[in-house]
């Protein structure tokens, strides 16, 4: 089997003759501009830019891709026909739920409003219109738009703090849908970015909300209508937001989310660790030792696509 790797050190182990390596399987790496020639079983991609990956899978023979991210679609357009597609939820799911959490945490103590005041040099810090008072995340209702891996990891670290969690899926019906989004505190993007979702958040959506919700975006920006976004902002109809992905991303300059003062940004760090690298070469090393022995690895994805 020969297999494709990013050319960084945590994958070039995979090819020593310890319990690091994979035995039995050719490796050759890639990099941005450096594409190894020939045939290939499978590819891991990773951590490179588009030119590079549309070139990856144009690699003849593949079987397999493994995308150690958590979203596809920057992959399925360009899928050769029978190759596999499999992705990587797993090796973010926990970080990006300590984000989410993180960041209601922050905005529910008013972390956002005392930074600011600080960087004027004022004691306090007034809340914000449409902000609430500070307050902890005890009998909130939080309700996770998109219930997969990380949902449940969310919804696990929001147990002790007496949240009460619940969470859509693709086939909750509509009705329960909008139900549960009227009643919601929180809510938080999980959702994949398909055809169906693209603007799912838009102005029906936000003035459907309880007045001064939170939102909370770790899936992808573009699953929000940014103008209906700043309206519901500026309006009060939301408290505030957070927000680890945006559309357009990243935001240019001079776009009026940058001085939105009840918005939280980070620029799609969620999933980030300092150890991320090395948990992916080890998810590619288990997940190469499954075919390997004939097995299933986790994370195939289907068709129809759902949450
Ligand atoms: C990050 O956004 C990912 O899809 O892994």
């Amino acid at each position: 089997m020969r297999v494709l790797l990013p050319d960084l050190p945590e994958f070039r182990a995979l090819s020593q003759h310890d319990e690091h390596g994979v035995p039995g399987v050719t490796f050759d790496h890639y990099r941005r501009g450096h594409l190894p020639d020939g045939e290939a079983d499978g590819v891991v991609l990773w951590l490179t830019d588009a030119a590079t990956r549309t070139a990856l899978l144009a690699t003849p023979g593949l079987k397999w891709v493994l995308t150690l991210t958590a979203g596809i679609e920057h992959v399925q357009a360009h899928l050769p026909p029978g190759a596999a597609l499999f992705n990587a939820s797993r090796l973010h799911d926990r970080a990006v739920a300590v984000h989410a959490l993180s960041g209601m945490l922050a905005a529910s103590r008013g972390l956002h409003r005392f930074r600011d005041a600080q960087r004027r040099h004022h004691w306090d810090a007034p809340a914000l219109p449409g902000d609430s008072a500070l307050t902890t995340l005890d009998g909130a209702t939080v309700v996770l738009w998109g219930h997969g891996h990380i949902g449940r990891n969310l919804e696990e670290l929001l147990a002790p703090h007496g949240a009460h969690v619940r969470g859509i899926r693709s086939t909750t019906p509509e009705g329960e849908r909008d139900e549960m989004l009227a009643q919601a505190d929180w809510v938080v993007l999980l959702l994949p970015s398909t055809p169906d979702t693209r603007g799912i958040v838009n102005a029906a959506t936000l003035r459907g909300l309880k007045r001064g919700a939170w939102l909370v975006n770790v899936g992808r920006g573009n699953l929000v209508v940014t103008d209906d976004l700043l309206n519901a902002l500026n309006s009060g109809q939301l408290g505030g937001a957070i927000l680890d992905v945006t559309d357009p991303e990243p935001l240019p300059d001079g776009h009026p989310l940058w001085d939105q003062p009840n918005v939280i940004l980070t620029p799609h760090i969620a999933s980030t660790t300092t150890d991320l690298v090395a948990r992916g070469a080890h998810l590619t090393r288990d997940f190469l030792i499954d075919l390997q022995q004939g097995h299933e690895p986790d994370g195939r994805v289907t068709a129809g696509r759902t949450y």
